[in-house]
């Protein structure tokens, strides 16, 4: 199983056609999809020119395999706070290692992506980068840090590096030579997705069904939408994720341009001021560009001084009730005017949801699952952007019920291709979403499998979302087990690892099966207290120690037994 499932996925596939005269590695990092399409852009460019190479996993290779490349481009995400994607921590501590081979023989390239929104901007790409040079090996190109409008900066890189490629292996079959004799054709631009709708052409799709899950007098707002793909040709899968493009509050557009004592009709770039705000900045969230430029225009701020003396988790925290109103508002005559401002807001991002239905159920609809984010202070209210968007202003009487989306499709976050490998999922809050699927796709496939689900939020009465469909499931033999974890219905808090931990040896038993295991929901805490409770589990009931566990979790992610969709 596991081993003989490694060595297939990094052996090479035969190149198509003529034998090509060199070979490029591509390995990439991904955590959302995105770098392994890059990844994918890379080997068809490749080819193109005349040269053979495949895509791999980041994780599937050792610093061993490293040692035997000649030419080898690597593309990485960065996961949360600085650290690797879930499908290259293993190579990364490989790398690392006292041991970790020489490569004087290999050239390499690295492509980072990103988010400038957060501190360790392209970590990930860095370390890689960084350790390969100290390792011996030199680079065909440098790196580039993409932020989160890749494509354009990507396309760039990937034309440069095959560029040099071409140039360096000396390829010259039939592609090759015509691609690096005629400047235009030698940077095509790659072909960016596999659907024609992407973020920059989105599919105006009609949203068709907008439903409240939570009770009314839930501390939550969770809804339940369905999107209608029409005549889109979007096929989708079972634990992919549905972007949305996203249309700023009106009132909050209105709040904005009576603060810049702007009309909304100034011209910007051909467009009126109002649009642009509209629909293609980030008005909500402070940038870091904005927070630097305030600290700047008024340093002698509480925000000047929490970014002088402060830690990046008070900065957060301090911003966290914040938006950027607030802040311009508090710089009063520091603040800065239209034209200096705009170029401080970020472009408008679309928001990835995970889908909570699955094709064979639903072939025509994607079903989201969305937690409205809203909250206040007396002076203001705030509201999630993309989420109260869907949950308020998309369709009624006044307004057409039509919605921008694309597709992001998570390759590794799937049912068990094996209809009898039983699947353990654990999702509280709205980490359901994909479980709900996995569920309905088992259900359509008639899988055997054993299904497990672990769910909780606050409260039984008012959060238990999908509870009849969930009951249904039980009843016909598809949801084998339902642990749950209300926390806010005792004295104590209970959470879903709290009833993992009381599950140990069944849980084990599973894992001993063959189990894969998903998690999906809150990065930052949940998903961390999970991994330390499986980690707990094993240890518990293994008992050879810690070590043992890690090797046996890290095995388990190795064979993708393991895989998580969090954020
Ligand atoms: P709480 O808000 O009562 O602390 C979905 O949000 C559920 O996840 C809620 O029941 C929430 O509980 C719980 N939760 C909060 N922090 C968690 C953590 N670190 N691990 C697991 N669940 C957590």
């Amino acid at each position: 199983g596991f081993i003989a499932g490694i060595a297939a996925a990094g052996r090479r596939e035969p190149p198509a056609g003529d034998a090509p005269t060199a070979t490029v590695d591509v390995l990439f990092g991904t955590q959302t999809g995105s770098a392994e399409l890059l990844a994918g852009e890379l080997v068809a460019g490749a080819r193109a020119r005349g040269l053979g190479g495949s895509a791999t996993e980041l994780d599937a290779v050792t610093p061993e395999r490293l040692a035997t490349m000649s030419h080898l481009l690597i593309v990485t995400s960065t996961y949360g706070e600085g650290e690797m994607p879930d499908n290259a921590g293993l190579f990364w501590e490989a790398l690392q290692a006292d041991g970790a081979p020489r490569l004087e023989g290999l050239r390499y390239a690295v492509l980072g992506l990103g988010d400038r929104g957060y501190d360790d901007f392209c970590q990930a790409a860095r370390l890689v980068d960084t350790r390969l040079e100290q390792l011996g090996a030199t680079r065909l190109h440098d790196r580039v840090d993409c932020d989160v409008d890749f494509e354009e900066p990507a396309a760039a890189w990937t034309a440069a590096v095959l560029d040099r490629l071409v140039a360096e292996t000396g390829t010259t079959t039939g592609a090759g030579a015509a691609a690096a004799g005629d400047p235009s054709a030698a940077a095509p631009p790659p072909a960016r997705t596999r659907s024609p709708w992407n973020k920059r052409n989105p599919y105006p799709s009609r949203l068709v069904v907008n439903r409240l899950l939570s009770s009314p007098d839930s501390a939550k707002e969770i809804r339940h939408y369905e999107f209608d793909l029409g005549d889109s040709g979007i096929t989708y899968a079972a634990g992919d994720s549905l972007a949305v493009t996203p249309v700023n509050d009106d009132a909050l557009v209105g709040a904005f341009l009576e603060h810049l004592g702007a009309s909304g009709d100034e011209d910007i770039d051909g467009r009126p001021l109002a649009g642009v705000l509209r629909t293609g900045r980030e008005i909500r969230t402070p940038s870091k560009d904005l927070v630097a430029d305030l600290v700047e225009r008024a340093p002698t701020s509480e925000l000047a001084a929490i970014v002088a003396h402060g830690d990046r988790s008070d900065l957060d925290s301090w911003l966290r009730g914040r938006d950027v109103l607030d802040l311009l508002r508090d710089a009063g005559s520091a603040a800065p005017g239209l034209e200096e401002l705009l170029p401080l807001l970020r472009p408008l991002q679309a928001r990835q949801y995970s889908i909570s239905s699955s094709p064979l159920a639903h072939p025509d609809r994607v079903h989201l699952t969305v937690a409205s984010v809203r909250y206040g202070t007396p002076d203001r209210r705030y509201e999630g952007v993309a989420s109260t968007y869907l949950a308020d202003r998309v369709g009624g009487d006044e307004r057409d019920a039509v919605v921008g989306v694309h597709l992001q499709p998570n390759a590794s976050f799937r049912v068990p291709a094996d209809d009898s490998t039983p699947m353990i999922m654990i999702g509280p809050g709205t980490g359901i979403a994909p479980f709900r699927g996995f569920l309905h796709e088992r259900a359509a496939r008639g899988a055997c499998g054993r299904n497990w689900l672990f769910f909780g939020d606050q409260h039984r009465r008012t959060d238990f979302v999908y509870e009849d469909e969930l009951t249904e499931l039980g009843e016909c033999g598809v949801l084998t087990r339902l642990d749950l974890a209300f926390s806010r219905d005792q004295a104590e808090k209970v959470y879903v690892q709290t009833r993992m931990r009381e599950r140990s040896r069944e849980l084990y038993g599973w894992l001993e099966d063959g189990a894969h295991v998903y998690v999906c929901g809150d990065a930052s805490r949940m998903a961390k207290d999970v991994e330390s409770a499986l980690l707990g589990v094993i240890a518990g009931q293994r008992g050879r120690g810690d070590d043992d566990a890690a090797q046996y979790l890290a095995d388990l992610r190795r064979a993708k037994r393991y895989v998580r969709d969090v954020y």
